[in-house]
């Protein structure tokens, strides 16, 4: 049972915290970041470590009990070591979300602070295309490390946008990493967001990915979904890996959503959709307690993606921010 004071209209408990470091990304992905760029934060206006340690651990006394670190990409953060053991200081769980162009370097900390699950980007196996798609030439820098982090153990997901001719042809090689190795594989079901110009007819639905991988794996098998879930989830009969499938626009799976999300500037977001946000860094900056408005927010979140239906309405996604600035 969670004790999360943070509790919703519809009764959900809210014990999962989404903290973006940075608006700031090494890579260019197109489906992210928008094509002219994105009006970077003032530095005065992020949160600066000490702020963002204070502000978690306001949450954690309300009942978080898990934080996940993102982007843009978090280990460009200056000092992220030092964020790092002071939040693995606060108890709660840390997970991050990374690209792991950086990661070789903080391996060793994340083994010691107990930081063992890592969502890492990778949209593509092949490097000419890892270049068309990530606008930049690291692929042999992230395979390495992604090899790296693997074999130390650590609990390594991919997370695959799946963009129709892009990199659809590539699921069963994605599936085939699982063989052998305990990988989990997320595709993602491409989402709209400020400036990165969806269109639907781009994205993979999970019947269509689900039908893909039968037609070379033959049988898959649904494996227990965790509670909170954000993905239907898979496996290959004798692979070792497991995949899941990020269905938001198909098979949202809103109904026990149990996560916030606070931006690099300090604003705190009901839902990955949502245009409403309120500002938690300002009332902090002049002393005022935050948790009466933190539990207020929460009070304002709907049930599904903010209310947007299956139309997927861009009135409301272009007014929400881009991805780079929310951090998934
Ligand atoms: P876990 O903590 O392991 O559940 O990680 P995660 O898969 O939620 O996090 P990650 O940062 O790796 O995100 C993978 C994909 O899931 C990204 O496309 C996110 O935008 C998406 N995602 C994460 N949280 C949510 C959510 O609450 N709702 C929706 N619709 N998508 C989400
Ligand atoms: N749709 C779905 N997922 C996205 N991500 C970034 N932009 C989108 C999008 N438009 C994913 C990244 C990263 C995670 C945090 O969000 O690939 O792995
Ligand atoms: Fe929760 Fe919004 Fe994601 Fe649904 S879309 S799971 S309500 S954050």
């Amino acid at each position: 049972m969670s004790n999360s004071q943070i509790i919703d209209r519809f009764g959900r408990p809210h014990t999962y915290l989404r903290i973006s470091l940075t608006d700031r990304c090494n890579l260019r992905c197109f489906y992210c970041m928008p094509e002219d760029g994105i009006d970077l934060m003032e530095k005065p206006s992020i949160m600066t470590l000490e702020e963002i340690i204070s502000i978690t651990k306001t949450f954690k006394e309300l009942g978080v009990n898990t934080v996940r670190l993102t982007g843009g990409e978090p280990l460009i953060r200056k000092n992220f070591e030092y964020l790092i053991r002071s939040l693995a200081d606060l108890g709660v769980t840390l997970k991050l979300t990374t690209n792991a162009i950086l990661l070789d370097r903080y391996l060793d900390l994340f083994e010691e602070v107990g930081l063992k699950r890592i969502n890492i980007s990778l949209d593509t196996l092949d490097k000419a295309r890892s270049v068309f798609i990530t606008k930049r030439d690291y692929y042999d820098q992230i395979m390495t490390n992604i090899q790296e982090a693997v074999s130390r153990g650590f609990s390594i997901k991919l997370n695959v946008v799946l963009i129709k001719g892009v990199n659809d042809a590539e699921i069963n090689d994605f599936i085939a990493l699982t063989k052998n190795q305990k990988l989990d594989i997320k595709f993602i079901e491409f989402m709209p967001f400020k400036g990165n110009k969806w269109d639907w007819s781009k994205g993979v639905s999970q019947e269509e990915i689900l039908k893909t991988v039968r037609s070379k794996f033959g049988k898959v098998e649904p494996i227990d979904n965790p509670k909170h879930s954000t993905s239907v989830n898979f496996k290959v009969a004798h692979h070792q890996g497991t995949f899941g499938i990020v269905s938001t626009i198909t098979n949202p799976f809103c109904a026990d959503c149990n996560r916030i999300r606070l931006t690099a500037d300090g604003k705190m977001k009901n839902c990955l959709f949502a245009n409403s946000e309120t500002d938690l860094l300002t009332p902090f900056r002049s002393g005022e307690e935050l948790k009466p408005l933190i539990l207020q927010t929460i009070q304002q979140k709907k049930y599904s993606r903010d209310g947007m239906d299956l139309k997927m309405d861009a009135d409301q996604y272009e007014n929400n921010r881009s991805m780079t600035s929310i951090g998934g």
